[in-house]
């Protein structure tokens, strides 16, 4: 039985609304996937979220990276888009074949993927974020209304 996503500090990019976002996305993966290894319907409800919430979670790290001219962005784009693509791919297996490996591949995804993106990319784009804040107080501002906005 593959094991859940834990939050460890080590994630945290120090950007109040990601690390929100992120720790949302944890626990709500977690009740999701949960029990849900035999369940084709809470698999099922399990693709929604992710679907709903990473629309709205890489589009707000992409409007700060294009906000803020990111030199990485390009790249990091690239990265969600390549998660979106693998989620799309995964999801009609669903229909074609036994639960178990579309189930192993979903938690692969949201344990490894997820946790490596937020790690080391999440993480170089806070860092940026952070900096920016630091020489104009409006990027600072303009995280705070953010953080604020998602309570
Ligand atoms: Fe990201």
């Amino acid at each position: 039985m593959p094991s859940g996503i834990e939050w460890t500090e080590n994630l945290c990019t120090g950007i109040a609304v990601i690390d929100r976002q992120h720790k949302t996305f944890f626990k709500l993966t977690n009740d999701l996937l949960e029990g849900s290894e035999n369940d084709k319907k809470l698999i099922l409800k399990a693709f929604d979220f992710l679907k709903n919430y990473i629309l709205e979670h890489f589009g707000l790290e992409e409007k700060l990276m294009g906000k803020y001219s990111y030199a990485d962005m390009k790249q990091h784009k690239a990265f969600h888009d390549n998660f979106i693509a693998e989620l799309d791919k995964l999801e009609p297996r669903l229909q074609e074949e036994s639960l178990e490996p579309v189930f192993l591949r979903l938690n692969y995804l949201v344990v490894n993927w997820f946790v490596n993106h937020i790690r080391t990319k999440d993480r170089k784009l806070a860092s940026f974020l952070e900096a920016e804040a630091l020489k104009d107080k409006s990027v600072d501002a303009v995280l705070r209304r953010l953080h604020e906005n998602s309570n």
